[in-house]
């Protein structure tokens, strides 16, 4: 089912402290900088941005991993998990920890709002 932006948008919060939301023209949500920045996100190869990001992701987005509003919502509720699967690799590891519990089809609404203009 659809998500709800407002929802997530209020959501958004929690990832927040690691991620900012930029266009080359603006910054739309200030954030941290521990994680990539989510602009444009969706639709986007994983690992693609310009930051440091962690060997197993990395090579999920070199195999072809592309988020979509579906596979970000797993990603965000489990991310170590979700590497591991989608790579087929039990040893995978995730450069972000942080899990979100509920809300994630909201999240992916959000965040759909800045992808593909
Ligand atoms: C990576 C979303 C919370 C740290 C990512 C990616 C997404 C994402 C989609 C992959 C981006 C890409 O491939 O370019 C979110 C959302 C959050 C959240 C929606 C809130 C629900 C957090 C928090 C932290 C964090 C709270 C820090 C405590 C990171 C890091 C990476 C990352 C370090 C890089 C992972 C790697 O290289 O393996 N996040 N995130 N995130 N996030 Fe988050």
């Amino acid at each position: 089912d659809m998500g709800n932006v407002a929802e997530g948008e209020k959501e958004f919060r929690k990832c927040k402290s690691c991620h900012q939301i930029a266009s080359a023209d603006e910054v739309i949500v200030k954030g941290g900088r521990t994680g990539p920045n989510l602009y444009g996100v969706i639709g986007r190869h994983a690992g693609a941005e310009d930051f440091r990001y962690g060997a197993d992701l990395k090579r999920a987005g070199e195999e072809g991993l592309v988020w979509d509003v579906d596979n970000i919502q797993a990603y965000i509720t489990d991310p170590r998990g979700f590497l591991r699967e989608t790579l087929g690799d039990d040893s995978a590891q995730a450069k972000m920890s942080f899990r979100l519990r509920d809300h994630q089809g909201d999240v992916a609404a959000y965040l759909a709002q800045f992808s593909g203009d």
